[in-house]
């Protein structure tokens, strides 16, 4: 199986689809991949449908509304989690694990936490009175051509770059930049947080080194932004998926350790604790 650091390389957001429907039996195995998730490391809730549109016309499919964002799409990954402490985490962790599984099998995909119409998608999902749907995914083979709105898009949240390891990641007092030599082992479990995708590319994760290869791992929250959308708090989903490319990148180097939600960490300035690895 193709590795899971390669996967998250090769993931970027398509938001222009070809008409071509995805193959039943992959359509099966994403499918069952969705239904197989149920909690993450907060122990929140979740559950997951991947959702065929593809028997609507062009109009219909329009009528749903992803605000001429998404082109082409004719399937959907759509989310739902129980509210509560750490549900925005959980979801952003698994749902984060359904995208790569999406990508090892070329398909395309593209995180939308805002430029959807979330009514008409909470609708097909069926939501219980404490159940929230934060956030769904097109997907499907990308087009060859991507659209004047994807480009614009890309171009206006700066998708191709990522900020400097020096900007990401700590030494233990939370302002010395973390040399790449001192991350040793964990230089490619840090790099996988940092390619990962953040809502408008805001890549508000930090993580401080401590010694045992403890990582805290922080928000750098802005306020303002992640308010934007009342309870639906984008920058909390980012941390998950940093959350998940973390573990995964770490088992994939058989580095030993699991998230703790409820440990302690050291106060630093402008930065909220999310959760620690430990051995
Ligand atoms: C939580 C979250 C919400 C997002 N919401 C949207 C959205 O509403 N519309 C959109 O076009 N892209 C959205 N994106 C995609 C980001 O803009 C994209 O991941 C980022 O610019 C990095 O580009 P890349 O995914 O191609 O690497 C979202 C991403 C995340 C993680």
């Amino acid at each position: 199986m193709e590795k899971a650091f390669e996967i998250m390389k090769r993931r970027r957001s398509v938001r222009s689809y070809s008409d071509k429907s995805i193959e039943s039996h992959l359509f099966n195995e994403l499918g069952k991949y969705c239904h197989s998730i149920e909690s993450g490391p907060f122990g929140v809730a979740v559950r997951f449908k991947l959702l065929d549109l593809s028997f609507l016309s062009n109009e219909e499919l329009r009528s749903l509304g992803t605000y001429g964002i998404i082109r082409g799409a004719q399937h959907y990954i759509l989310g739902a989690v129980r509210e509560g402490p750490g549900a925005l985490e959980d979801f952003g962790y698994c749902f984060e694990k359904i995208i790569l599984k999406a990508t090892s099998m070329d398909l395309g995909t593209c995180w939308l936490g805002g430029t959807f119409r979330r009514g008409s998608f909470a609708a097909k999902m069926n939501l219980g009175a404490d159940e929230m749907l934060p956030a769904i995914a097109p997907v499907g083979y990308p087009a060859e051509e991507q659209s004047t709105a994807d480009r614009v898009l890309r171009f206006g949240a700066g998708s191709k770059t990522r900020k400097p390891w020096d900007q990401l990641f700590f030494s233990s007092d939370g302002k010395t930049a973390l040399d790449k030599e001192e991350a040793d082992k964990f230089h490619d479990v840090l790099e996988a947080v940092r390619i990962g995708p953040s809502a408008s590319n805001r890549q508000p994760w930090r993580i401080t080194r401590n010694s045992g290869d403890c990582y805290h791992l922080y928000l750098k929250e802005n306020k303002l932004y992640n308010r934007i959308m009342g309870k639906f708090r984008m920058q909390f989903i980012d941390m998950g998926i940093a959350m998940c490319h973390f573990e995964l990148a770490a088992r994939e180097y058989r580095l030993p350790g699991r998230w703790q939600v409820n440990m302690p960490a050291p106060h630093l300035p402008g930065l909220h604790h999310i959760a620690t690895w430990t051995v």
